[in-house]
């Protein structure tokens, strides 16, 4: 079976790889391919603060609040281990500041996975999709209080952020959000002031009310049978947090495609 993994930011990658996990050992002739327009250190999952953090719970489905916590647990399950350094993985200690008090909240592939972000929606509009762009600003740093880190070949780094704005596709940096972020950040944290930026970047969430992570036959594939198309897009500002129990559950289907697969080819010979 041939599979097309459609996009390489943490979706993308993390989907491959559980799909070589769950498949692999049962077929052997599976053939895996990642394409993508962007890769890294260009998508949107490099620019990304990357903080494993749930938000925007309101409205969002129990099967969300899982596949968070599965993601949680595998990372937390890498904390300290040889790989977490170059994982970027490590714990911090932080705070979430409120103005207001906050609620307490209760390709001639048989299968194509689909894992391109905000760009999911170019061929066939998906018109729950938008984009939220997003631009921070990254300074030479261990300004966080508690553990100070620094990654091989990097070096420590803070990020300051953001903003959110629903609907506007420019991933240029603009001058006027700089001096926002660059100002409320400072009115927080004096010290600020003197730390040499290091980069500048604006990019694009994949906003939409719910994740879309299901299967979708598509006309008719290399044989007679359709092609199938694993979703797994629209991730929002929380990639990071919820990426490997999706990226599970899309192996999970995939796997499924393969067993109703299995019969077909063996009565075939
Ligand atoms: C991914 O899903 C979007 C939204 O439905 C669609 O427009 C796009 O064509 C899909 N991409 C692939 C490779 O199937
Ligand atoms: C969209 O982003 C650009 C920066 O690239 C900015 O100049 C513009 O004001 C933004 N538009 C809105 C509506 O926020």
């Amino acid at each position: 079976m041939r599979v097309a993994v459609v996009g390489a930011g943490v979706a993308g990658l993390s989907t491959a790889l559980c799909v070589l996990e769950q498949c692999g050992p049962r077929a052997p002739a599976l053939q895996l391919a990642v394409h993508a327009e962007r890769l890294s250190p260009r998508t949107a999952s490099d620019g990304a603060v990357g903080l494993w953090q749930p938000y925007a719970l309101h409205g969002r489905g129990p099967q969300e609040t899982l596949w968070n916590k599965e993601t949680f647990e595998y990372l937390l399950g890498h904390v300290g281990s040889p790989e977490a350094e170059e994982m970027g993985l490590f714990l911090v200690s932080g705070y979430n500041l409120f103005k207001e008090p906050v609620p307490l909240f209760d390709q001639g592939a048989d299968v194509v996975i689909n894992c391109t972000g905000v760009r999911a929606g170019d061929l066939q509009p998906d018109p729950a999709l938008q984009p939220g762009r997003g631009q921070v600003i990254k300074v030479r740093h261990g300004l966080i209080p508690g553990k100070k880190h620094s990654c091989k070949n990097r070096l420590p780094v803070t990020v300051l952020g953001g903003v959110n704005q629903l609907g506007n596709w420019s991933e240029e940096n603009s001058a006027q959000d700089h001096r926002a972020i660059w100002e409320s950040c400072c009115r927080l944290l004096p010290a600020l002031q003197d730390a040499p930026i290091v980069e500048e970047w604006s990019g694009l969430r994949p906003v939409r009310p719910s994740v879309r992570l299901e299967r979708e036959a598509v006309g008719p594939g290399r044989s007679e049978v359709p092609r199938q198309v694993i979703h797994n897009y629209g991730h929002g500002g929380f990639g990071i947090t919820i990426h490997w129990g999706c990226a599970m559950a899309a192996a999970r289907l995939c796997s499924n495609i393969l067993q109703e697969r299995l019969p077909l080819r063996a009565a075939r010979l």
